[in-house]
Order: structure tokens, then C-alpha cells, then sequence
């Protein structure tokens, strides 16, 4: 099973290199590629994870096309092996199935984040205030319920290191009221049918993060969108709230690394085989469950 942890298109200009995704300019175009990098606490772990990459290509690309009547977004293609359009170059084999071509839009550096559920930072605050980035929500919750309807909880997009949770004021002072209000109503929008849709799938999608940027004076939505690594999947069958739920994916990679006691700071260590293949078979299930599709590998 081969990874791809790298990519160099000697032909193209390097956008962005990301932990997980570099990004190619063309212009007024990206060619985004997702490689089979995987993090864990922040930290990008020396392995591959195979097929990761193309699990959240193919499921944003999924995505996108199903939430284009609720959401516009940057998305133009899959990189399916077919011919393409505004490519100034080949596209090397490996690269099939993991990249899409992209509008290039002026990012917003707000982390547009929607919540169903009560879980992580926001299980934290809630137990300190009883509110969530501001907003005020009922006593008795248990880590991992429901909450009565879906929050808007955004935060400030650190270069480096984590988000830091922000009220929808702080939003309104970084990008004017009206601008705020759209990205709420438009998290809020794309949560919600997503929710519904992988609900019936056997995924509790508890919640996600979205990006957005301007194009022209559209606000479109941008970057990944619903994966495991944008997004707290938990597999519906086995959820117990009360407790912290067993996460869709990193969940063997994250007890792992607990069971050796890494201190999580770098250098980190190499996964064991089966720590990788457990974690690869839990992406593409994420894939399967959500899509009911084949992953395509060339
Ligand atoms: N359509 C777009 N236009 C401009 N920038 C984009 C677009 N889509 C995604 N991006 C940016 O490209 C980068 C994607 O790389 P990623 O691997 O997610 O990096 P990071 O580790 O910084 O999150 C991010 O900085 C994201 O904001
Ligand atoms: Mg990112």
C-alpha cells in the first residue's frame, strides 16, 4: 500500500503547505491536493495514512456537489483522471483522486464553526460558564448531548497553534455585521442539511468547521468541508452520551500515542502497522457510510 506524504509539482507554484494539504496556484485557480498526512495533537506524525488523502478530497468534492443549492463554494472539479480544463501541466498519476481545482478566493480568518453537540472546547466552557462562545445554553447538559438546536461557536484562525473561541460580537468587530450574520446563517445552513443526511447514515456528525473567503462579493465556502479532519464524526451506533464518544477516526492514533506516554511535543513517533491500517479502514468507513459510494483509487 503506497502514501504520498509529499508532493512537488516542479511546474507549478507552491500556494500553501499546510499539515495535511498543499496547494498549487494557477492563477486564479488552486490545485488543492490532499496527501496522506495525518495530526495528532497539533503535531504531524511521521507516517502516511493510505488512502487518507482521497478520503477527504473525495468526500468534500461529495459534499460540495450535494450543498451547492444550500451553499456556493470554491469547488470547480474533481481531479478524476479525466481530461481537465485550466491545468498548465499533466497531473502526475498519484496525484488522481486526491486533488481538486479550485476557485481562488480571499480567506476570511474567522473558523466558522457550527456545533450539535456538546463536545470538546465547548464541553469545556460550557462546564465553566454554562454558556459557549457567549451563547448561553440549559444546565444539566452531559458531555456529548445533543444541544436543543445547532450553535454558531467560531474562533479566530491562529497561523500556528489552536483556535481560540470568539463571541459572534468579536466576529462582527473583524468583519462588520452583516458579513457576520451571512456566515452564521450559512454555517448554520450547510450544518444542518448535513447533519440530517449523515444522521441517516449511521454518522453523527457532532461538529464541523468551515472556512470562508471572498469571491468578487460573493462569500463562498472554501477549503475542506465535512471530513474527519474538519469535523467531529462519532458512528451512530454506540453513542452514549455522559461521556467522551469514541472519535470516527484518530481515535486508535490518539490512544496510542497516550499508551506510550509521548509527551506531544516533536519529534513525534513512527504509528506501529496496525495503528495505520486501523486508522486508514476508519477513514474509508467514514467515506462508505456517508457517500455509499466507492472510493475511487486509480
Ligand atoms: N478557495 C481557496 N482560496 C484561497 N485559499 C484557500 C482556498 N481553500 C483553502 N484555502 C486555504 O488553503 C490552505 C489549505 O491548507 P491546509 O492543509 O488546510 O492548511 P492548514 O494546516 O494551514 O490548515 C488553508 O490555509 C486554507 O485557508
Ligand atoms: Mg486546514
Amino acid at each position: 500500500m503506497t502514501v504520498l506524504v509529499e508532493t512537488a509539482l516542479g511546474e507549478a507554484n507552491l500556494f500553501h503547505r499546510g499539515k495535511v494539504r498543499d496547494t498549487y496556484d494557477l492563477g486564479d485557480r488552486l490545485l488543492m491536493v490532499a496527501t496522506d498526512r495525518i495530526s495528532a495533537f497539533d503535531v504531524v506524525l511521521p507516517n502516511g495514512i493510505p488512502d487518507k488523502g482521497r478520503v477527504l478530497t473525495q468526500l468534500s468534492a461529495f459534499w460540495f456537489d450535494l450543498t451547492s443549492d444550500v451553499v456556493p463554494s470554491h469547488f470547480l472539479h474533481l481531479i478524476d483522471g479525466t481530461e481537465v480544463e485550466g491545468v498548465p501541466f499533466s497531473i502526475p498519476p498519484e496525484l488522481i483522486g486526491r486533488s481538486m481545482l479550485i476557485r481562488k478566493a480571499k480567506r476570511l480568518d474567522v473558523e466558522c464553526v457550527a456545533r450539535g453537540y456538546l463536545a470538546g472546547s465547548g464541553w469545556v466552557e460550557y462546564q465553566d460558564s454554562g454558556k459557549v462562545c457567549g451563547i448561553p445554553l440549559p444546565s444539566g447538559l452531559r458531555e456529548s448531548d445533543e444541544l436543543p438546536e445547532p450553535i454558531f461557536t467560531p474562533a479566530t484562525k491562529a497561523e500556528s497553534g489552536h483556535d481560540i473561541n470568539i463571541s459572534f460580537e468579536e466576529v462582527v468587530d473583524l468583519v462588520g455585521e452583516r458579513t457576520a450574520s451571512v456566515l452564521r446563517a450559512r454555517t448554520l445552513a450547510v450544518y444542518g442539511f448535513a447533519r440530517d443526511y449523515a444522521r441517516e447514515r449511521g454518522v453523527i456528525i457532532a461538529d464541523t468547521k468551515f472556512e470562508f473567503g471572498w469571491l468578487n462579493d460573493e462569500l463562498i465556502v472554501i477549503d475542506e468541508v465535512l471530513t474527519p479532519d474538519s469535523s467531529r464524526f462519532w458512528p451512530a451506533d454506540g453513542y452514549q452520551p455522559g461521556q467522551a464518544q469514541p472519535s470516527f477516526d484518530k481515535q486508535f492514533v490518539r490512544d496510542w500515542l497516550i499508551s506510550i506516554g509521548w509527551n506531544r511535543e516533536p519529534p513525534p513517533p513512527v504509528l506501529p502497522d496496525d495503528v495505520v491500517e486501523g486508522t486508514a479502514a476508519k477513514y474509508r468507513e467514514a467515506f462508505h457510510r456517508i457517500t455509499g459510494q466507492e472510493l475511487l483509487v486509480p
